[in-house]
């Protein structure tokens, strides 16, 4: 079986979006889970988070960013290209309820994942704030439909070109100290960004909730590649998760094991490099 790319086109440097055609995925997919995708019989397996369904027309969105070989190889697909695997929905669906007032915060390619909830939350009778940031503002991503779906949109850009000058933590707290009543908080972005949020929110006692990226191999809770530490206890963020207490989470675990393959990982993009020189 392959899965046809109805639509590809770039929405920042280095970032793309892809529509793709998978009928029942689209159909079981809820808010918080994932694919993971193969782009032919020789690619490695890669995990990618649900940016958007839409069931009725049959497709799944994705939005990814160029990291290494293989998302370097999804960049150049075009439209009609066919994708060799699209297995999914995985991983457990966010546990999204009307709660009151909840603060959804996406940093660079995270606010991609954060959409869905955004909507989700939304549609569960919440007010939603969101904060959105990225280094600069031509990284960021899905502004307008953000604003649309939230009450309430904040930027943030490190560079100051855009919005706050400086992290979306920074904004989170300004909420936080304001007179506005939280009843949680969920955070998806880099595991640095993750972590400091953690920090950060842990003082003020509310719920934190964030989405864990580590390596995943079979997606199914079979091979414990995708082991995460959460409040001393083993848990597979493929079934498990991704999504956990962010006050539990050992991120310097997370990000050790991250690094794990650094080396292997630029050794297989040089050799892509080379490779896709030698074909020009
Ligand atoms: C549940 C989940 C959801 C994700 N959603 C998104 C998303 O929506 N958009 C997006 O841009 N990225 C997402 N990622 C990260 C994405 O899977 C990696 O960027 C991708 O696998 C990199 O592969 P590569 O060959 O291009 O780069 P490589 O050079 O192989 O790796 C670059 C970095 O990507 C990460 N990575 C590599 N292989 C894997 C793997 N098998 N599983 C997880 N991480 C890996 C590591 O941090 C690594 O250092 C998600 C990861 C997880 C676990
Ligand atoms: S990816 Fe293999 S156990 Fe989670």
């Amino acid at each position: 079986m392959s899965y046809k790319i109805l639509e590809k086109k770039q929405i920042a440097p280095q970032v793309h979006l892809m529509k793709v055609l998978a009928p029942d995925v689209a159909k079981a997919s809820k808010a918080g889970q994932f694919i993971i995708l193969r782009i032919d019989e020789t690619s490695e397996r890669i995990p990618l988070t649900i940016a958007d369904f839409d069931a009725e027309q049959g497709y799944v969105t994705i939005i990814f960013q160029e990291m290494g070989k293989t998302t370097k190889q999804l960049a150049k697909m075009k439209d009609e290209d066919e994708l060799q695997d699209f297995a999914g929905p995985l991983g457990t669906p966010a546990d999204v309820r009307d709660l009151g007032t909840v603060i959804l915060v996406g940093g660079g390619v995270g606010i991609a994942p954060v959409y869905p909830q955004v909507k989700a939350y939304r549609e569960a009778g919440n007010k939603v704030i969101s904060v959105i940031g990225a280094r600069n503002k031509d990284l960021l991503i899905l502004e307008d439909e953000m604003r649309d779906a939230s009450d309430e949109l904040h930027v943030a850009t490190d560079d100051g070109s855009k919005g706050h000058h400086g992290f979306v933590t920074d904004v989170v707290k300004q909420i936080l100290d304001s007179s506005e009543d939280v009843a949680r908080i969920v955070v998806i972005g880099p595991p640095i960004l993750m972590k400091v949020a953690a920090g950060m929110t842990q003082p003020y006692g509310v719920e934190t909730i964030v989405s864990l990226n580590p390596i995943m191999i079979d997606g199914t809770g079979m091979c414990g590649g995708c082991r995460v530490s959460v409040g001393g206890e083993t848990k597979f963020a493929c079934v498990d998760g991704p999504e956990f207490d962010a006050h539990k989470v050992d991120f310097n675990l997370l990000m050790s094991r991250l690094a794990l393959y650094r080396s292997e990982e630029s050794e297989c993009l040089q050799n892509h490099e080379c490779t896709c020189k030698g074909d020009n």
